[in-house]
């Protein structure tokens, strides 16, 4: 039997690509899943599609608001008596020159992708420190771990993630909670489609910046995300091509530095 049969979890983002995509691999593990999101008819396409002998139940969630995690966490531990699995999953992005971007939109990438992951540890980690374990996976993604231009402030909001998971995970062992940060590079979801500001285009950016002709399937991810929980990684970084480029960037970083400023002034020639 699975180690996930009658855990329960919640998923944020989970009415879109990855976080759908981990709905359904942790249904199909028998897990019982909060599909939160905040496009509540989105969650609840997921989860009317998913099968296994898990259970997925929708809830429309806004990580920008505290409480709302607060009362997700309550409602899964109401009805289950624990939570086993927080998934900070949801996330935004822009892709463009960082002089055009507005300051609502720097307050915004803040709000969902680092406010919105402080708001699920707030509302998870205490609850699993008090009931004895659990785990944390918190979507960061390879931004989190590399820079590039033109999406300066998803960077900035990714290596926050990186570094909140990645100091909790040294403290939450003495708890038996494990965390988990999950750093792919492109995915094959909307995301690659939204936030482009000015010229660029997103999915042709981010398959070039990565020198890959496919983006990687989400259920494959979040297969991949499920045994690095198993195995208690602190890292998911996916595919290939992003393990290598990390590796190399920590090899030296002003050479791929060197290589990032230049590709992102081909991007700016091309996208006129
Ligand atoms: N797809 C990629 O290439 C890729 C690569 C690396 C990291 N990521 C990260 O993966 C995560 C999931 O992205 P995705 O690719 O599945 O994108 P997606 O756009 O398909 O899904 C994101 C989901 O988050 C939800 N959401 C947005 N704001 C929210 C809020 N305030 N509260 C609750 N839900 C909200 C959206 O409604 C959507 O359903 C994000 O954190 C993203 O940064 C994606």
């Amino acid at each position: 039997m699975s180690t996930l049969a009658g855990r329960t979890a919640i998923v944020t983002g989970g009415g879109s690509g990855i976080g759908a995509a981990l709905t359904r691999a942790l249904v199909r593990e028998g897990a019982h899943v909060l599909c939160a999101d905040l496009d509540l008819a989105a969650a609840e396409s997921v989860a009317a599609g998913v099968s296994g002998p898990g259970t997925a139940t929708p809830r429309q969630v806004d990580v920008t608001s505290a409480q709302d995690l607060v009362d997700a966490v309550d409602a899964v531990v109401a009805e289950h008596g624990r939570l086993d699995l927080m998934f900070n999953n949801a996330g935004i992005t822009f892709l463009g020159n960082t002089e055009d971007l507005t300051l609502e939109q720097w307050n915004a990438i803040i709000d969902v992708n680092v406010r919105g992951v402080v708001h699920g540890v707030h509302a998870a980690y205490p609850r699993m420190i008090a009931q004895g374990g659990g785990h944390v996976v918190n979507t960061a993604s390879m931004g989190g771990l590399m820079a590039a231009g033109l999406m300066t402030s998803y960077v900035t909001t990714k290596h926050a993630v990186v570094g909140l998971s990645l100091a909790l995970r040294t403290e939450a062992a003495a708890h038996g909670v494990g965390v988990t940060v999950v750093c792919p590079a492109a995915v094959d979801t909307p995301i690659l489609d939204k936030g482009e500001i000015g010229r660029f285009k997103g999915r042709d950016f981010y398959l070039e910046g990565q020198g890959v002709k496919h983006p990687v399937d989400p259920d494959v991810l979040a297969r991949r995300v499920l045994a690095a929980v198993a195995d208690d990684e602190a890292y998911v970084v996916e595919p290939r091509q992003a393990r290598i480029a990390w590796r190399v960037g920590r090899l030296s970083p002003t050479f791929v530095n060197k290589m990032a400023t230049r590709f992102i002034a081909k991007q700016r020639a091309q996208a006129g």
